[in-house]
């Protein structure tokens, strides 16, 4: 992790927010190739789940919502973390990971092992506060949205009508959440400003599935999952979009084997969920989640409906039924995915130099998909004008339709070296040959390959369709 992180800082992935003035913890920024990195996976989450299904629609809501939107989805009442103090150093900690978090001022030690004495843990809620206008009283008290999930069962309805959907539909929502966590940690991965994907897919609820379906709902193994019918039980539903799920983390270059799955046994389930299967992913710090997939029930839309006293009712058509549909929810979190794609990308070897002489490099072996920069474009020779204008001609080419990044400044070695390290898939070197030296490769390039060094030789004017080919 600390070569990560040095790395994550020292490229401009992602570094501490405010850090000029010390930092702020559980707060992250993301430099340029950070923000790039993350629009590429927000951007091919979404079209996953928007172009290339019928069945999802998308929305993006406030982050401040009314207030009695938390009461009824259960967050102000119990949201919450056990929390206990330390009397000695005035720590405060999250009471179910004392074995794990160093003691602040013996740091060799747990916070449990230390002798510093506890007080008893209490609950501590994990919204953040703020105020609706001018006047600070309980009256104008509101939140920072701590899912993004409930602005999508609060307009359940109106999209519901706007997109005229018919159940099983989803809506989808990618945006930023705030939780503060009593103790961030792990880099990213427990930050207190972060951002979700998140779907929630409507569908009928069990006892008329099982009217209508017979013995359908059941989980099957074999079963194709790809294929959803509408009147699939929450089972089988929940089984689609955990493979779902699975095979877009591997269309961005997480493959299977990297994931952990964890099934929430019922001692670990929500009180409204059914099911819940944790998709982990293998981080340095141990496996741990990195997406959550639930089977909620109809616990939002019913407590919504009850609360707002506004009907959630949906009319089945089909069915000839008015029912509150149940729910599958999908829910993974953009900022633990960076870092996951970033470990995972994470690569020391050797390659041949430019005199053939074997080479260490630090290379991040993104998925074409989403590397920050798809092209580097480099002249061989700074010096050469006509070798600039020309490479600075291929630059212009591409950049309406790719991320490039131009580079002039050294050997050619170490320009290869340091787009290997922002992750660039493809680099375009432009050589003597291109302005003609040698007749027959007039107006070629080199395309040169991340991640096998190799080289091969393509006409300027294939490099558009070809690079898109490779990196869409
Ligand atoms: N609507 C359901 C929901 O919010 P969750 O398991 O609390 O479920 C979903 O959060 C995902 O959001 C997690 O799997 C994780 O990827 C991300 N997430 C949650 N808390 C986070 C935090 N403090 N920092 C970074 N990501 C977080």
């Amino acid at each position: 992790m600390e070569k990560l992180v040095s790395l994550c800082k020292r490229r401009g992935f992602i570094f501490q927010s405010s850090e000029i003035y010390g930092g702020i913890n559980g707060f992250w920024d993301y430099g340029p190739l950070g923000a790039e990195l993350k629009r590429n996976i927000r951007a091919a989450w979404w079209r996953a789940h928007t172009q290339y299904r019928e069945d999802v629609v998308g929305l993006d809501a406030t982050i401040i919502m009314h207030p009695k939107i938390w009461k009824a989805s259960g967050h102000v009442d119990t949201f919450t973390d056990p929390m206990v103090d330390c009397k000695t150093c005035k720590g405060r900690f999250r009471a179910d990971q004392v074995g794990e978090i160093p003691c602040p001022q013996r740091p060799s030690k747990m916070v449990h092992e230390c002798h510093g004495e506890k007080t008893e843990a209490r609950k501590f809620n994990l919204m953040f506060k703020t105020y609706v206008g001018p006047v600070e009283t309980e009256d104008n008290v509101a939140y920072l949205r701590p899912e993004t999930a409930q602005a999508i069962f609060a307009q359940f309805k109106t999209v519901l009508e706007v997109s005229r959907q018919k159940v099983p539909f989803g809506i989808c929502q990618i945006g930023k959440a705030f939780r503060n966590e009593i103790n961030p940690r792990n880099f990213t991965f427990r930050s207190r400003e972060f951002e979700q994907m998140e779907i929630e897919f409507f569908i009928r609820p069990d006892a008329v599935v099982e009217k209508v379906a017979g013995s359908v709902g059941r989980y099957a193994e074999g079963a194709d999952l790809s294929t959803p019918q509408p009147n699939w039980g929450w089972e089988l539903w929940h089984r689609h979009w955990v493979e779902e799920r699975v095979r877009w983390y591997e269309s961005i270059g997480l493959p299977r084997a990297t994931f952990d799955f964890h099934w929430q046994t019922k001692d670990e389930l929500a009180h409204y969920a059914k099911a819940c299967v944790d998709i982990l992913y293998r981080f340095p710090f141990g496996a741990q989640e990195l997406e959550g997939i639930a089977a909620r029930g109809d616990f939002d839309l019913t407590q919504h409906q009850k609360c707002s006293g506004k009907s959630m009712e949906y009319f089945d058509e089909e069915a000839k039924l008015k029912y509150v549909p149940h729910v599958i929810e999908p829910s993974a979190g953009v900022d633990r995915l960076v870092l996951a794609l970033i470990c995972h990308a994470y690569c020391e070897d050797e390659v041949p130099d430019e005199k053939g002489k074997p080479e260490q490099r630090v290379v991040m072996k993104f998925h074409p998909r989403i590397a920050p920069i798809k092209v580097g474009i480099f002249p061989l020779l700074k010096n050469r004008p006509e070798l600039v204008a020309k490479a600075k001609a291929v630059r212009d080419q591409l950049r309406p339709h790719l991320t490039v990044f131009y580079d002039d400044a050294g050997a050619i070695g170490r320009r290869y070296r340091r787009q290997d390290e922002a992750g660039t898939p493809f680099g375009v070197t432009i050589d003597f040959d291109t302005l003609g030296e040698t007749p027959a490769l007039k107006d070629t390039v080199t395309l040169r390959d991340r991640d096998t060094c190799k080289q091969e030789r393509v006409p300027i004017g294939e490099l558009v369709p070809l690079l898109l080919e490779k990196t869409r």
